[in-house]
């Protein structure tokens, strides 16, 4: 038997949730969204409505995790904005002479595209030992896929193609069409859980941070709170990357802006 479509108290019994674990808050127009993503879920576990798959999620456990992950918005691609990678290579790489590696966070790297573009990048410049990245997010799923390190082609549209020959080794026979991160990079990149809108584990400092298409998700409050806890990780003058679609007007003004979407802790 078909279970019953989601009431609109049950939406907002979500929605509360994923706002109140995640920040991600969501307007009205999400419920077909969250229906849809949370229906097969509800199937899975031979259940007849939303109710009973809310409480097996609010048991918490693995569940938990699960729903959460679907209720994240996880797209990405390899160079995405590519201008933020040309100003990291020109005004920060080419004049890093710090002698000890660069540290970046990719702090909400969904899939790992984002994260493992940084590594390209990083590498190109410095060479291998001279930097070291950090990747994370919220939802286990897309850190699986990070870690793992295989993607489609059409990721990859984006990615020049002496960075591909260099660093990616291409799929043949079954895994044609798809490509995957060669291990010259692998070593420096290390993949964690990390939930933005709760204290944040002591990861050190860095001297770029990329936070880049997941404010979009969060309240002004929200967005505050997390900028404000991610500062005290950012070196002097390290540099806060958020998405040209994003701004940090009005959430703090302890930052410079160097370029659009391009900040720096003074
Ligand atoms: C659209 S993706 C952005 C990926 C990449 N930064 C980019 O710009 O292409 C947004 C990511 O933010 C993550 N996310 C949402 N809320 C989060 C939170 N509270 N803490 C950490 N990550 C979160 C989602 O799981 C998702 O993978």
């Amino acid at each position: 038997m078909e279970p019953v479509p989601l009431t609109d108290q049950e939406f907002v019994r979500f929605r509360d949730m994923i706002r109140q674990v995640a920040g991600i808050s969501m307007s009205d127009i999400k419920k077909p969204l969250v229906s849809g993503r949370l229906l097969k879920r509800v199937k899975a576990h031979g259940l007849r409505s939303f109710s009973e798959y809310f409480q097996l999620v609010m048991r918490g456990g693995e569940e938990f995790q699960i729903a959460v992950d679907l209720l994240t918005t996880n797209e990405t691609y390899f160079f995405r904005e590519p201008s933020h990678f040309e100003f990291l290579k020109s005004r920060i790489l080419d004049h890093w002479r710090p002698g000890r590696p660069l540290r970046v966070w990719s702090a909400a790297c969904s899939s790992g595209e984002e994260a493992w573009t940084l590594a390209m990048v990083l590498d190109s410049s410095l060479g291998a030992g001279g930097w070291e990245i950090l990747a994370s997010d919220i939802s286990t799923r897309m850190l699986d896929n990070a870690r793992r390190g295989i993607y489609p082609m059409q990721r990859a549209t984006e990615m020049p193609h002496h960075v591909m020959t260099r660093y990616c080794l291409k799929g043949i026979g079954e895994h044609e069409g798809t490509l995957m991160v060669g291990n010259a990079l692998r070593q420096q990149v290390r993949f964690m859980q990390i939930n933005l809108n709760a204290p944040l584990p002591d990861l050190g400092e860095f001297d770029v941070i990329f936070l880049r298409n997941v404010m979009i998700y969060f309240d002004m409050k929200t967005k505050q709170e997390v900028v404000e806890r991610i500062m005290p990780l950012l070196r002097p003058n390290g540099c806060l990357f958020v998405s040209h679609s994003e701004s940090l007007n009005g959430v703090t003004d302890r930052l410079n802006l160097l370029q659009p979407s391009v900040y720096q802790k003074s």
